[in-house]
């Protein structure tokens, strides 16, 4: 395995990426509303991205994939395609994972919306899973392994008896979308690779409300949903592993680190 650490001079290349990405989920929230559709939600985010930001949206072929933003509803769990066709309603919960390229470096955040009212199941799943997030996050230094983090992402999606998706995971990211390392959202303490300054990577739990098992959609080759139909929440940030911590390279104006 080859973990590629970054310089200093490519971390703030990538905060500059990653600023931008958490910019678009800003951007795009006041259009999260009853009645629109996810296709107009990945319009007008890669429009945000390519005229305002002089950016590209990652996604769009990469390996395919036919739009600019993942828009993942309900129990689509992940690579959720924007349609036209895909009108949300109020109560309807929404990953929007947004990934950036600026100067050849990639930023790449998700968060989750409720459309309209929201019920207090979906809100409890939504919360949960962005404290699994934050607890990850607040373990990263040098010298933490990633077993470390997937343990204690687990261990409190454990107490609240929801469950861990195990098919995705995080990933080390730069010039390249994914590559090594894979980041596990469960695993043992003391395990797994150490951390160094100049890492860089994701973290992006997925919790089910139900069972943790997945099925792809074979139709579109991309939609992941939960097979038991219950709702799944993700959050992500993109994370560089500095001297003595973590800066979260995609943080949001409402979010302290
Ligand atoms: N942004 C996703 C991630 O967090 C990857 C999306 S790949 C795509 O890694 F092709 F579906 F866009
Ligand atoms: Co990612
Ligand atoms: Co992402």
């Amino acid at each position: 395995m080859t973990v590629i650490t970054k310089t200093a001079e490519d971390i703030e290349k990538m905060r500059v990426a990653g600023r931008l990405a958490a910019e678009v989920l800003d951007m795009i929230g006041p259009y999260v509303v009853p009645g629109v559709s996810t296709g107009e939600l990945d319009r007008i985010c890669h429009d945000y991205i390519v005229n305002q930001q002089q950016a590209i949206p990652a996604p769009l072929n990469y390996n395919g994939f036919p739009k600019s933003i993942c828009t993942s509803v309900n129990q689509v769990v992940c690579h959720g395609i924007p349609s036209d066709k895909k009108i949300l309603k109020s109560g309807d919960i929404i990953n929007i994972d947004v990934t950036v390229i600026k100067d050849r470096f990639h930023g790449d955040t998700s968060k989750m919306f409720t459309v309209g009212e929201g019920a207090s199941h979906t809100d409890r799943l939504i919360k949960v899973t962005q404290e699994c997030l934050y607890l990850g996050i607040d373990l990263v230094k040098p010298g933490v392994q990633l077993g470390d983090i997937g343990y204690v992402i687990q261990q409190h999606a454990a107490k609240y008896y929801y469950s861990i998706v195990r098919e995705y995971c995080g990933h080390g990211i730069g010039t390249v979308f994914h590559e090594e390392p894979q980041v596990l959202h469960y695993g043992q303490p003391g395990k797994g690779l150490v951390l160094q300054e100049g890492m860089t990577f994701t973290i992006e739990p997925m919790l089910n409300a139900g069972k943790r098992q997945v099925k792809l959609n074979r139709r579109d080759g991309w939609t992941v949903e939960t097979k038991d139909g219950r709702p799944s929440a993700q959050w992500e940030h993109t994370l560089a592993v500095t001297a003595s911590g973590v800066e979260v390279l995609t943080a949001r104006d409402e979010e302290s680190f």
